[in-house]
């Protein structure tokens, strides 16, 4: 059975990766490595766990002896690299963790696989899952390239845009085969809830305020985050060694229109009153460095490989609400904490 090695498929856009293809692709072993952070949750995968042709290993993308035996046991033919710090805020308050994970995470896992593939690269591919925000920040118009210059501006983007060039010398200086996405704002069910969309739903359903950071005047592109695992799938299949593939939405929203449109959906799902969540916005003091716009232009992957996105913004807005209001017990398990003890109960001290 060929193995891929999945890297953070605990997380968000991971576990939903993990999910579609042990699903799709039963005769392929997915070998997923995740620290569990606290943004790793084992309960995301609960329905996988016991599949056949699916492995879990806790542990740390930089520690190179543990990526190493790993290739050697699992002969991994192709990785999906999205273990990664995640949360902007987060990384305004401590970069350097970012800096370990995102950078020197990233180099552990390339070197492994420069070590095991050896210079064959026959079959083999190293994707890479990246982010809009190495772009920078866009003004009132235009829109984010595959060569547009890089400009990151926080110390999570430019971590992210770090592993990126590291990609891309090791494809260049080693031949090693890789792709990379660059991606704009996903959202969906299983998302931690310190990103925007969840954080919004859970504190109209606790009546808590609704933190809007500035004047709540900058603009996200929406992903789906099914159609993104769409996407990876096309490029991991379809791609060309050495490319990058940029994938968006076109949902760009400014925050407090979204916002807004979630207290709508939530109050009448909830049978509230109307304006009852919109009371709850507040506006808090602006992120530092706060990015104004992220836009994406998706052609070359619409006109090369054929993606595209399978919701409107509004169908996946709905489904998504749906999700995390029918899924109380998770948000609960999440927020109090109580998912981390999900590990030991499960694997015990493995
Ligand atoms: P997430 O924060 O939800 O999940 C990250 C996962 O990585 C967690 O399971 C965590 O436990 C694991 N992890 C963190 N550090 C690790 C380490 N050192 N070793 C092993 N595992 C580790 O993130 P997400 O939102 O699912 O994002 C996944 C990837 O996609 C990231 O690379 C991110 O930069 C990229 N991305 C995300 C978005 C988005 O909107 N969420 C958009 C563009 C790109
Ligand atoms: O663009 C892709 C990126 O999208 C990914 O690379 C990141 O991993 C992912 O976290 C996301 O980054 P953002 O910073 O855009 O997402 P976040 O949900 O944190 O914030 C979305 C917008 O909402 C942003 O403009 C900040 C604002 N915001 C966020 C929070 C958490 C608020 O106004 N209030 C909030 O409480």
């Amino acid at each position: 059975m060929k193995s891929i090695l999945v890297t953070g498929g605990a997380g968000f856009i991971g576990s939903h990766l993990v999910r579609h293809w042990t699903e799709r692709y039963p005769d392929t072993h997915l070998v997923n490595l995740d620290k569990l952070t606290y943004a790793g949750n084992l309960e995301n995968l609960k329905d996988v766990e016991t599949l056949p042709n699916y492995t879990f290993v806790k542990g740390d993308i930089v520690d190179e002896k543990l990526v190493d035996e790993l290739f050697d046991r699992y002969r991994f033919e192709g990785v999906i690299h999205l273990a990664a710090e995640s949360h902007v805020d987060r990384s305004i308050t401590n970069p350097l963790a970012f800096i370990q994970t995102n950078i020197l995470g990233t180099a552990t896992l390339l070197n492994a696989a420069r070590r095991a593939w050896n210079g064959n690269s026959d079959n083999k591919l190293f994707y890479h899952v990246s982010t809009d925000e190495v772009y920078g920040s866009l003004g009132k118009e235009g829109l984010f390239t595959e060569t547009t210059r890089y400009d990151p501006r926080s110390p999570y983007s430019a971590s992210k845009a770090s592993s990126d060039h590291l990609v891309r010398a090791y494809f260049h200086t080693y031949g090693l085969p890789v792709v990379i996405s660059n991606c704009s704002n996903n959202y969906g069910g299983f998302q931690f809830p310190e990103k925007l969309i969840p954080l919004v739903i859970n504190n109209i359903r606790h009546h808590k305020p609704l933190p809007v950071y500035g004047k709540g005047e900058n603009v996200r592109d929406w992903l789906y985050v099914g159609d993104h695992v769409a996407a990876i799938d096309l490029i991991f299949h379809k791609g060309q060694k050495g490319e990058t593939y940029n994938v968006g939405g076109h949902n760009e929203k400014q925050n407090i229109e979204l916002v807004k449109l979630l207290c709508r959906i939530v109050d009448k799902k909830l049978g509230r009153k109307e304006g009852e969540a919109e009371s709850l916005i507040t506006y808090v003091q602006d992120r530092a460095g706060h990015d104004l716009r992220y836009a994406i232009d998706s052609d070359k992957l619409v006109r090369t490989l054929g993606w595209k996105p399978s919701v409107t913004f509004e169908e996946g807005m709905e489904k998504t609400v749906d999700w995390y209001l029918s899924n109380e017990a998770w948000l609960n398990n999440v927020t109090s904490g109580d998912y981390q003890r999900y590990y030991d109960r499960q694997y015990g001290n493995r």
